[in-house]
């Protein structure tokens, strides 16, 4: 047996061991608004800025309130594609029966993240926040669009799961909030140790037979798609409906913010040490 799939029958054990129903998994406030903290501050994305420490705290929990809206509908628009692009590679990319059959818990975990994260969505914003990235069609090596698409699957993983972590025990939280953040994180750990041994080997198989100019290329890519992804959680209509007046202007100011870029950094720092081991990055760049 490979080692691949070895790895997704010891995940396929576990997602098995640890199956759930998503509309009994969570106990739900009828009720749940701004005067709780439902994202730990340290995670909001205008903490430590001037603005920030220009709210009450009131106004900042309020920016929290809608930026773990903002959040969940966030890693809700990653997962869709993910499913979408799953399903299309079982059975076509890959054919070890072993490693289809944990992709099939992976495709049913993440429908289950969806559904939990729209019903928090539904139940306490009434809405969710848009998916704002354009696709960019570009020309691809051969194995490309795969390598790019485990590589998109990771990032969103990866990112959100440093947030789940994070909120996981943080007793500040409604407690929906720190139970949505852990059941999220119990799965994705093993997504991510999957989805990590998986990428590294289509790396091994097709990035030896690409020129430099190719691998240049997804590189560049690659360290572009993560940076687009970090300005996704700086959302205009997140801070309008937090109450912030100019919108565009609290958003810029986080993407040049000293503080806002250290936080991007370090919240990517385990991700990018493990894209330089699988030799996907040269070394770890410094996020903008
Ligand atoms: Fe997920
Ligand atoms: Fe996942």
């Amino acid at each position: 047996m490979t080692q691949i799939a070895e790895i997704a029958q010891k995940m396929t054990r576990a997602s098995k061991k640890f199956f759930y129903d998503p509309s009994t998994k969570l106990d739900w406030p009828e009720h749940l608004d701004a005067s709780e903290w439902t994202m730990s501050p340290e995670l909001v994305s205008l903490y430590g800025t001037e603005l920030w420490a220009s709210m009450s705290e009131a106004e900042q929990k309020k920016l929290s309130f809608y930026e773990t809206g903002g959040f969940f509908s966030l890693v809700l628009n990653g997962e869709r594609p993910l499913l979408e692009g799953m399903s299309h590679r079982l059975y076509t990319l890959e054919k070890d029966l072993e490693v289809t059959e944990y992709m099939h818990h992976f495709l049913d975990e993440e429908n289950k993240h969806m559904m939990m994260f729209s019903t928090y969505c539904r139940k306490y914003l009434g809405k969710i926040y848009p998916e704002k990235k354009i696709p960019v069609a570009r020309p691809m090596a051969k194995g490309e669009d795969d390598i790019a698409f485990f590589t998109k699957v990771l990032v969103v993983e990866e990112l959100s799961d440093y947030y789940n972590v994070f909120m996981s025990d943080d007793d500040r939280l409604a407690k929906i909030c720190r139970d949505l953040n852990r059941a999220h994180h119990v799965d994705e750990a093993r997504h991510i140790h999957f989805g990590r041994e998986y990428l590294k080997g289509l790396w091994e198989r097709h990035a030896s037979g690409w020129t430099q100019a190719e691998i240049d290329s997804f590189r560049g890519w690659l360290v572009d798609y993560i940076n687009a992804s970090w300005r996704d959680f700086l959302n205009p209509s997140v801070y309008r409906d937090a109450g912030i007046k100019d919108a565009y202007a609290a958003r810029e100011m986080a993407i040049h913010s000293a503080v806002s870029r250290e936080h991007r950094n370090r919240a990517s720092v385990r991700f990018l040490k493990n894209l330089v081991a699988c030799e996907i990055l040269p070394k770890v760049p410094e996020l903008q």
